[in-house]
């Protein structure tokens, strides 16, 4: 029996490497989500060309063409992703923050990754503030993306050690190789439905 595939957009802004493995993903026979269309916020976003080639519909919606008008921005992107019949939205690298009625509007819709161990190190620069402050472990975050920057109920979490030799550069480098693996994972159980959201926590159901 073949399963229902979710319709997933993938919001990018920039070169997409999360994306590529959630294509990759998607492409295996079971999986629970496929990925419909492609739109980031920056025409000249690498990831976008590579989902062109993918045979992937894309649409790029420059956010300087609308000045400071954040809603107007959002409600173009929500009409997209309505046109596309998009039911899931997976943040990738998308650098824009997103405004209460956006996040209302796809709320336990809408899920992002992080470059670090939520709650700590919300924000920018995360592997530079990880070495800083000392921690030994760090890693990247898959959440429900909630009205507040970077909270959010926690779907999955992925660990690396931080090394004496470590550089942000470095330290960056295996926490991308722990986002590609743990963001289909994630995307995995919440397209497959087989989950509830109990408070902050995110909790597997029986199939
Ligand atoms: C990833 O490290 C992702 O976690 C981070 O941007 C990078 C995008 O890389 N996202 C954020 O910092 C969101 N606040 P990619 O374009 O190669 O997937």
């Amino acid at each position: 029996m073949s399963v229902y595939r979710k319709k997933v957009a993938v919001l990018i802004s920039g070169r997409g490497s999360n994306m590529i493995s959630l294509i990759n993903a998607t492409r295996t026979a079971d999986f629970p989500a496929e990925i419909v269309v492609v739109g980031s916020n920056r025409p000249d976003a690498a990831g976008l060309s590579y989902a062109r080639n993918e045979g992937i519909a894309c649409f790029a919606l420059d956010h300087k063409q609308y000045g400071k008008d954040r809603e107007a921005f959002e409600r173009d992107l929500d009409a997209k992703l309505e046109e596309n019949g998009v039911e899931l939205v997976v943040l990738a690298g998308f650098m824009r923050l997103l405004t209460p009625w956006f996040v209302n509007r796809w709320h336990n819709r809408l899920i992002n990754i992080h470059p670090a161990l939520l709650p700590a190190f919300p924000g920018l620069d995360t592997h530079e503030r990880a070495i800083e402050t000392g921690v030994k472990v760090h890693g990247a975050t898959v959440h429900f993306v909630t009205a507040e920057m970077d909270v959010g109920p926690i779907i999955a979490q992925g660990i690396v050690q931080v090394e004496d030799t470590d550089d942000a550069n470095r330290l960056g480098t295996r926490v991308l190789e722990i986002e590609h693996q743990i963001y289909p994972q994630a995307l995995r159980l919440i397209a497959s439905g087989n989950y509830r959201i109990h408070g902050m926590r995110v909790l597997a159901t029986d199939k």
